[in-house]
């Protein structure tokens, strides 16, 4: 159900955010960027304006050689030079000529070069030689071994240099604000073409077989943006507004690439636009990593990296959903090369500049090229995951301290991507979207290849705006945590009243710290005009004509927070729920659930709106997914308790006229939310233990073997989900051949997340296997075992494997994949004995990142064993009723009331 791989984006847990507004904001937090105060491991006295690297890369050898010149300006007088590095070998050491001693600490990662004399003020020239090592793992530079489609054994050189690995390709000042020039040369077979940020300025032969290739130098950038791929690659290729773009696949698979490469032609000029700034570099390149990547993209400016399945689209073979995921990675990559790349975060606590805002942007773009996928509703499934992660103990806020490359590879979670996202939607739909834009504007032009801090946004928003944007925004990006809107409702006079109030909405957490926030609230009725207030500590009052209309206090769903309604309020949005626009339906489903889960309110209120659907000829993908997720989440606490079959049956009931709408064939031209939800739906039924949608299912998946054509790409997923599931074991192996068989990371994954429906012990150790002995790409690993033991239903079982075969499987692990292997397993659990396992394992306290992962999985446990004990009674509860009295159940639901099954003791 996640729209794309998520990469390292994962979930994190962070220290004590029981902070109170005051506390929360750290010193720095309101300070326009000043090199000086931002934080780093590096001194600020010294900094690198041009490097100039060679490069010998021995792909056969898997050894690095490397000579470097950088030019560096001095503050001060000083004869210490302390740069990163990582695991590379210094040779030699020169400043102006003079010989420097040199240490290394590869604790610290960094070399100190000492010189006999001091060095003045002003520029230098530092020149050094080493070697290193070109590992498999997907960091730093390395190497990736695929079979093409001739089947042929090749070799690529990659590189993946965030959050801080460009200093295993060369020293340097390895921090976001030391942005300097590059000239790269490298010299390799001349069979492999090389890629970097800038187009070829020379190439020459170097010998035997070699060739000598030297890029044009870069603008000034950051070293996590630097990139260098080398492989037999061809690409596709469009131009837009004077800018060359093309996509590059493995040879012979570069046609995979037209979607990508044409939809980049439309975004650049969108992006052109937006940021009143031109795409800065000569050209764009979008690159295909066959299988060893670790992330799901990397926006490396002007040369973009991407796992092949984030960026490569076979019409014949992709699923719907692939098209859509496709676009989206591509926008937003590309919303970086300017909010990343040419504007860049001072340090990694601002990182949600970088990442919120392109997970806006990509969202900004798809609708507007794509007005019909329904893309706004859908980022309801964002804003649900962010929240998920907000709502407990252990979250943090948008802008945290950074105090480590663990913290920061940490970073890359739910909050700073979605929150973050989130918190910028709500940021324009309150100020308008010229206004919103015109700042952005005016905030690339100022900091343009420079760094940037959030104040430096606030600053720019506040000028166009004339109001004081961070008095609102602060109060989201530097406190942990979700506001809840209570809302009381009247009737006088024939006008419906409202008062709002808020305060904090927390899960599972003993001891909230009340915080208060400034939430820029719409509330409004279908055909009634909506009234806006910034909702501060003080009580609001909105007053609207008429009573009885269904008023939400979220129009569009565009802001950030939670809203509870009273008795009088919820009873009109139950009758006027077919009316509010998808968005709202999706908006007040997701509130009604989480105020289940704090505790604030019953199931059965949730689950009389779900109800609902089946009556009101619901078609809003954002709708059904929103149902499928929770539904699914109940049936899944709902695992050994007798009321299980019935909750199974009324679940059934709710999704059933989806499906009768959609049914199992594709029709010819029907909208891409269609199509995306139709494998959702019955692979929610099937896992409803739906048994038509078995039956048809194990059908399918019989003639599919026979022949590959007879199968839609679309529902390759659900059909191959219910073998796994439901077939027999001749099915298993057969799945899991095709999975040793696939040549492409689209079809693995797909493939293996079938074989992870087993319920079979001894298949899921199978399955175990499959994602640790190369089946599946490295990068994957993490995210496989989790899902194995999520639909497995074994969690226990699959901790218990992970946690004996963990040295092996680290072995295949980045630093960041180590550090979320075992709480990405144990998160899935469901009993505290694992959370205690994890908190005493020693891989959890091997960094700060790590400590902070498990602290939050354990969290997650946590909230899933209590939630679980509820669920039960509400569950059971809730059919008690409406098997007591089905003449009060909701239309629509009297149907499959009738086969409850007697309530057991
Ligand atoms: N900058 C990230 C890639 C990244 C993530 C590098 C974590 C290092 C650590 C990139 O822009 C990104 O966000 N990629 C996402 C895909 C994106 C479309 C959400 C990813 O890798 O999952
Ligand atoms: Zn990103």
């Amino acid at each position: 159900m996640v729209k794309y791989c998520q990469g390292m984006v994962v979930w994190l847990a962070a220290v004590g955010s029981v902070l109170s507004v005051q506390q929360a904001v750290p010193a720095r937090a309101a300070s326009p960027f000043v090199s000086d105060a931002t934080p780093g491991q590096l001194p600020k006295t010294v900094a690198p304006l041009a490097y100039t690297i060679d490069l010998t890369p021995d792909l056969k050898r898997l050894s690095l050689r490397g000579h470097e010149t950088v030019r560096i300006a001095l503050a001060g007088p000083t004869d210490t030079l302390v740069l990163n590095q990582a695991g590379l070998t210094l040779a030699s050491a020169t400043v102006d000529g003079v010989a420097a001693h040199i240490t290394q600490d590869e604790a610290l990662q960094t070399a100190t070069f000492q010189l006999p004399h001091p060095l003045t003020a002003g520029e230098h020239t530092l020149v050094v030689d080493y070697t290193g090592p070109i590992p498999q793992t997907p960091n730093g530079i390395y190497y990736n071994d695929y079979t093409d489609r001739a089947g042929q054994h090749r070799r690529m050189l990659v590189t993946q240099f965030e959050v801080a690995d460009a200093r295993r390709m060369f020293p340097g000042w390895d921090e976001p604000s030391f942005k300097a020039h590059f000239t790269l040369s490298v010299t390799l077979p001349d069979d492999l073409v090389p890629l970097s940020n800038m187009p070829v300025a020379t190439a020459a032969p170097a010998g035997e077989g070699l060739r000598r290739t030297t890029f044009q130098p870069t603008p000034r950038m950051s070293t996590y943006l630097l990139a260098l791929v080398a492989g037999d690659m061809a690409s596709t290729a469009g131009r837009t507004e004077g800018t060359p773009v093309r996509t590059y696949a493995p040879a012979g698979q570069e046609k995979d690439g037209t979607y990508a490469t044409q939809s980049a032609v439309k975004i650049l000029p969108y992006y052109n636009s937006y940021f009143g700034v031109r795409y800065p570099l000569p050209k764009l390149d979008m690159i295909a990593i066959p299988g060893n990547y670790e992330a799901g993209a990397m926006e490396n400016w002007g040369a973009i990296t991407f796992i092949d399945d984030a960026v490569l689209y076979d019409p014949q073979q992709s699923a719907p959903s692939t098209k859509e995921r496709v676009f989206l990675v591509v926008a937003h990559e590309m919303a970086h090369q300017w909010s990343g790349d040419l504007v860049t975060m001072a340090w990694w606590d601002d990182l949600w500049l970088n990442e919120g805002f392109a997970t806006w942007m990509e969202t900004r773009a798809l609708d507007r090229f794509n007005p019909t996928w329904e893309i706004w509703p859908r980022q309801h499934e964002d804003r649900e995951r962010a929240m998920a992660q907000d709502a407990l103990p252990t979250t943090h806020p948008i802008q945290h301290p950074i105090h480590d490359i663990s913290e920061a590879s940490s970073a890359f979670d739910s909050i700073s991507y979605q929150k973050g996202s989130q918190v910028i939607r709500m940021l324009e739909s309150w100020l308008g979207k010229d206004t919103f834009r015109a700042g952005m504007r005016r905030y690339m032009k100022a900091h343009a290849y420079g760094n940037a801090t959030s104040q430096d946004l606030w600053n720019a928003l506040s000028a166009v705006s004339g109001r004081n944007v961070g008095v609102v925004a602060r109060t989201f990006t530097e406190q942990p945590g979700i506001p809840l809107v209570q809302v009381a409702r009247h009737c006088t006079a024939g006008r419906s009243v409202l008062t709002l109030r808020q305060e904090r909405f927390t899960i599972h957490d003993p001891f909230p710290q009340p915080l208060t926030w400034q939430v820029p609230v719409v509330a409004g009725a279908p055909g009634v005009p909506s009234h806006r207030v910034v909702l501060g500590t003080d009580p609001a009052t909105l007053s609207f004509p008429g009573c009885g209309q269904a008023i939400t206090v979220n129009v569009g769903e565009n802001g950030y927070y939670r809203a509870q309604y009273d008795a009088l309020g919820l009873a009109a949005l139950r009758t006027g729920f077919a009316r509010l626009s998808p968005a709202e339906r999706a908006n007040v489903l997701g509130d009604q659930f989480a105020l289940f889960e704090a505790g604030r309110a019953s199931l059965a209120e949730y689950l009389s709106f779900v109800a609902l659907l089946p009556t009101t000829g619901e078609r809003s993908t954002a709708v059904w997914q929103e149902v499928v997720t929770h539904l699914l989440q109940i049936d899944r606490m709902e695992r050994d308790t007798p009321s299980r079959a019935a909750f199974r049956a009324f679940a059934r009931g709710v999704l059933a006229p989806a499906f009768t709408r959609l049914g199992w064939e594709e029709k010819k031209g029907e909208p891409l939310p269609e199509a995306m939800l139709r494998p959702q739906i019955i692979a929610a039924l099937a896992s409803l233990n739906g048994p038509d949608v078995i039956t048809q299912g194990l059908t399918r998946f019989d003639a599919w073997q026979r022949h590959p054509d007879s199968l839609p790409s679309g529902l390759v997923g659900p059909v191959a989900g219910i073998a796994g599931q439901y077939g027999s074991s001749a099915d298993f192996d057969a799945l899991a051949h095709l999975l040793r068989q696939a040549p492409d990371t689209e079809s693995k994954l797909r493939l293996y997340a079938a074989l992870a429906h087993t319920h079979d012990p001894a298949q899921v150790e199978h399955a175990a296997l499959l994602a640790t002995d190369g089946s599946i790409p490295n990068g994957r690993i993490v995210r496989a075992l989790a899902q194995l033991a999520r639909e497995s239903e074994q969690p226990e079982a699959v901790w218990q494997i992970v946690l004996a075969r963990q040295a092996t499987i680290r072995q295949r692990l980045t630093p960041g994949g180590q550090a979320m292997l075992l709480p990405a397993v144990a998160a899935q659990s469901n009993d505290p004995a694992t959370g205690a396992a994890l908190m005493a394992d020693p891989a959890s306290r091997a960094s700060a990142g790590a400590r902070q992962e498990a602290r939050k999985a354990e969290d997650q446990i946590g909230q899933t064993v209590e939630l679980t004990g509820r669920t039960h009674t509400a569950v059971a509860e809730w059919l008690a009723t409406l098997a007591a009295s089905p003449a009060t159940a909701p239309e629509g639901m009297r149907v499959f009331l009738e086969r409850l099954p007697p309530r057991s003791p």
